[in-house]
Parts: structure tokens; C-alpha cells; sequence
């Protein structure tokens, strides 16, 4: 058993930090935020994640996990210290890493034996060393060992992929750090998950390059589908037929209007930015990025021109507000360039969202918010769906056309049938099927 402090307690230090007590451990979540820590030792969860209240729940009851704004006594406590604070997207495309330097002065400060130094969050490659140079800068002497070990897990999805991962990456130096670091992960050892040792350029590296891959091949399959619409093909099945080549794997090709989030469009600047730094341009991480940012604005396109050309003095129902469901996060999600457009050109926009609506309402206090998807949509002009939640899935569209206006449905994910749309009269376009009759 170790004692472990996890610096940071956003997405990846709150799930890590839960799951790592889950694994056994000592844990203490640690943060400069006290509002924060006095939410979180209330039992209050800052954020919606399916599984992770009932895990904090458990291994706090079992006296495995702590909270505490004391960063640098819980660092002092601690035989690794796992830094999960934020790296958010500065004015010039790269990771702004001031968080990330200030917790490496406070690791500098109060090392006061030997420890692990561990970073989760996803930093610019070179990151690792520098934070051993300012350790060092502030202690010469001190005794540790650093260590990469990038996180994988999805919002939405990040309890299960905390504790299942398909590959733990542990990139360092010493042989010593990663025995301990195989005793941190021992329960996976024994699931036989992958463990790869590396060194911590590389294990930086391995994050950009895997976020960066997936974000390309959406953004190929966004561009695929818009090339669908002008030449009569129907992406679902060009997608699902490439899917079944394992070389592909069917995985992040669903197209839509854009990939959202706080990790892949910050990630992808980030990547671009290092390889122009170093004179070796990502023309391909290049693409993704203005494809994706233009796909977003292709929705607004679309939904213009099923409402016939302009926007000004209609009501649009916009359904869907998070970047993809089982989160309530809104970070760069589709639904903020789509209503911002919307609110500009002079439409009504009535909102909702199961989850979100909160966040939303930090960008746009303006516009109508409402409790369910039926209320939103009454007497619109059009629909928009922005998120694939399940409730959309299965809606009645009987009602639907019942509760509008007029039946215009801009489906930009692609859950509802073609078939049932069109038997009802609907007036509608997706993405990358059939295009509106
Ligand atoms: C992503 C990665 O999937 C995680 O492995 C990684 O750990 C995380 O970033 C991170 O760096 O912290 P996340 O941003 O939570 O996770 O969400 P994803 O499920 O990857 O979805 C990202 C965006 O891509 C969403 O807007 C989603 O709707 C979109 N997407 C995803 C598509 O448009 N099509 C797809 O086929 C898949």
C-alpha cells in the first residue's frame, strides 16, 4: 500500500484519485481550490461522471480516500505525488502550463524524502524534463524520480476506463520508479493489461499522438460524409464497411457536426504547435483542426437552408447542448458555434439539454433554457440535434411534429430514421446520408 496524493481534482485527478484508492492506496486529493475540497469532503461530486459519486462514496467510507487544500502537507505525506492539474489552450495554440509549474515549485518546496513525481495530465513533449529542472532549481538535493503516465480515460466513460484501461504508459528514467509504479497499478498486472515502459519524451508523445489520430479520423469521416451528400452515397454504410477492414476498426467513425470537448481540439492545437516549434509541421493534425472547425459551421449552413435562408425572427429548439452524452461538459462542443450563430442572426433559441444546461448557461445567460425535450421544441420553426443522448434516440416524432411549428429537423448525429422522417413529412437533413428531398 502507498501513499499517494494526486494534485489537481478536475476529471483525471478526481477519477484517478478515486480509482487508485479503489486499487488499494492511500489517496489524497489535493487542491488549491477550498470551495472545492469543502464540496468534496461534504460528499458533493463538482462534476457528472456515471460511477465515480458511488466510488468516492465507497473508498471514503473505507478511510482510503481523503481531500485536503493543503497542498504542500498532503505532498509532504505523500510517497507519490500525482500532478493532475490543468493545462489549458493558450492565445498561441500551445498548452499554457502555468498550473503545471506552480505544483512543480510546491513539489520543490516541500520534498522532504524520496518520492515519485508523477504527471497524468497531458503535457506539451519536454514537459517532464522541465519539471525536474524546477524541482531541482528549488532543490538541489532533493531525491525523486519523475515519471510520465498519461491518462486515457473518456469523459462519459471514465470510471470504467480508469479501472480498465487497455494500456497503462509509465515512462521514466529508473528501473526503481517503475517498480513502484508497477506496485501503484498491481490490480491491472493481474487483469494482464498492458504496461509500457518508455521513456518520458515518448510517453508524452504517445498521448498528442493518440488524441491527434482519433481526432484525424473523425475529421476524415466528417470530410468523407460531406462528400457523400454531393455525389448521393450514404456515409452510415461506407463507415460501418470500412469499420469491418481490422486495420481500420469501426471506432471514431461516426461522423457528425465536429468533435468537442476540453481534450482533442486543445490537444490538437497543442501537437501542431510543437511541430511547427520544431520544424516538423503536422500538415495532417493541421487539416483535422480547420476540417473540424469547419464542419461546426456547416451545421449552421445546413439548418439555414432548410429554414430557407435565413434565420432572423424564427424559433430554432436546439436539443443536445454537452459535447457527446453522459457529460455535462460543453467545453468546445458544437452547440456554442451553433448557438452563438443562431443568437446572432436574430433567432429565438430554446434550449435543452438532460444535463448540461447548467454549464451552457455560463456562456448564454440569454437564451430560453427548458426542463424536457417536448417543451423545447414547442411551436419552433426547426429542430437541432447537437448530442446523441438516448432520450433522442427514442423520440416519439409523432409528437415532435405535433409540438412544432413547422417539422424541420437538422440531425447532425445521425440517430434518427430517414424512413420514419420522411413517412411523417418532415423536412430534414443529416449528416452524410441522403440529402433533403
Ligand atoms: C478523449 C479520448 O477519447 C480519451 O482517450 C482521452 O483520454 C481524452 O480525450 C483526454 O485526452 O483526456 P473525450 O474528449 O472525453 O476523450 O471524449 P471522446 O469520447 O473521445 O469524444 C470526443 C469528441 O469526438 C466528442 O465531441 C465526440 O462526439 C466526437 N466523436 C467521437 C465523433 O464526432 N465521432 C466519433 O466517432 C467519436
Amino acid at each position: 500500500m502507498k501513499k499517494i496524493t494526486f494534485v489537481g481534482t478536475g476529471y483525471v485527478g478526481l477519477v484517478g484519485g478515486a480509482g487508485i484508492s479503489e486499487f488499494g492506496h492511500q489517496v489524497t486529493c489535493a487542491d488549491i481550490d477550498q470551495n472545492k475540497i469543502e464540496r468534496l469532503k461534504a460528499g458533493e461530486i463538482p462534476i457528472y461522471e456515471p460511477g465515480l459519486e458511488s466510488l468516492v462514496k465507497k473508498n471514503v467510507a473505507k478511510g482510503r480516500l481523503h481531500f485536503s487544500h493543503d497542498v504542500p502537507k498532503s505532498i509532504q505525506n505523500a510517497d507519490i505525488i500525482f500532478v493532475a492539474v490543468g493545462t489549458p489552450q493558450g492565445s498561441n495554440g500551445e498548452a499554457n502550463l502555468s498550473a503545471i509549474e506552480s505544483v512543480a515549485k510546491t513539489i520543490g518546496e516541500n520534498l522532504n524524502g524520496y518520492k515519485i513525481i508523477c504527471t497524468k495530465s497531458t503535457v506539451p513533449i519536454g514537459t517532464g524534463k522541465r519539471i525536474e529542472e524546477i524541482i531541482r532549481s528549488m532543490n538541489p538535493n532533493g531525491d525523486f524520480d519523475y515519471v510520465s503516465n498519461p491518462e486515457f480515460l473518456r469523459e462519459g466513460a471514465a470510471v470504467k476506463d480508469f479501472l480498465h484501461p487497455d494500456r497503462v504508459v509509465i515512462g521514466t528514467r529508473t528501473q526503481k520508479a517503475i517498480k513502484v509504479m508497477g506496485e501503484v497499478y498491481r490490480p491491472l498486472y493481474i487483469n494482464e493489461t498492458p504496461i509500457i515502459s518508455t521513456t518520458v519524451e515518448t510517453a508524452e508523445m504517445i498521448k498528442y499522438a493518440a488524441n491527434a489520430f482519433l481526432s484525424l479520423k473523425i475529421s476524415y469521416i466528417n470530410e468523407i460524409a460531406n462528400l457523400c451528400e454531393a455525389v448521393g452515397a450514404d456515409v452510415q454504410d461506407v463507415a460501418r464497411a470500412m469499420g469491418l477492414d481490422g486495420r481500420i476498426s469501426a471506432k471514431f467513425l461516426h461522423p457528425g457536426p465536429g468533435y468537442g470537448g476540453s481534450c482533442f481540439p486543445k490537444d490538437t492545437h497543442a501537437l501542431a504547435a510543437t511541430g511547427q516549434k520544431n520544424r516538423s509541421p503536422l500538415l495532417t493534425v493541421e487539416a483535422a483542426i480547420k476540417t473540424n472547425a469547419s464542419q461546426k459551421v456547416r451545421m449552421v449552413d445546413k439548418l439555414k437552408r432548410l429554414m430557407g435562408g435565413s434565420f432572423k425572427g424564427k424559433t430554432v429548439a436546439v436539443l443536445g447542448l454537452a459535447f457527446k452524452p453522459q457529460t455535462d461538459d460543453v467545453r468546445e462542443a458544437a452547440s456554442i458555434v451553433i448557438v452563438s450563430n443562431l443568437a446572432e442572426s436574430g433567432a429565438t433559441v430554446q434550449a435543452y439539454d438532460p444535463i448540461a444546461i447548467d454549464n451552457f448557461k455560463n456562456h448564454f445567460p440569454n437564451i430560453q433554457y427548458y426542463d424536457s425535450w417536448q417543451d423545447a421544441v414547442k411551436n419552433a420553426d426547426a429542430c437541432i440535434l447537437l448530442t446523441e443522448w438516448n432520450e433522442f434516440r427514442g423520440m416519439d416524432l409523432n409528437k415532435l411534429k405535433d409540438l412544432m411549428k413547422t417539422p424541420v429537423l437538422l440531425d447532425t448525429k445521425n440517430i434518427i430514421s430517414i424512413q420514419e422522417l420522411e413517412s411523417r413529412g418532415f423536412t430534414y437533413d443529416n449528416v452524410g446520408r441522403k440529402s433533403p428531398s
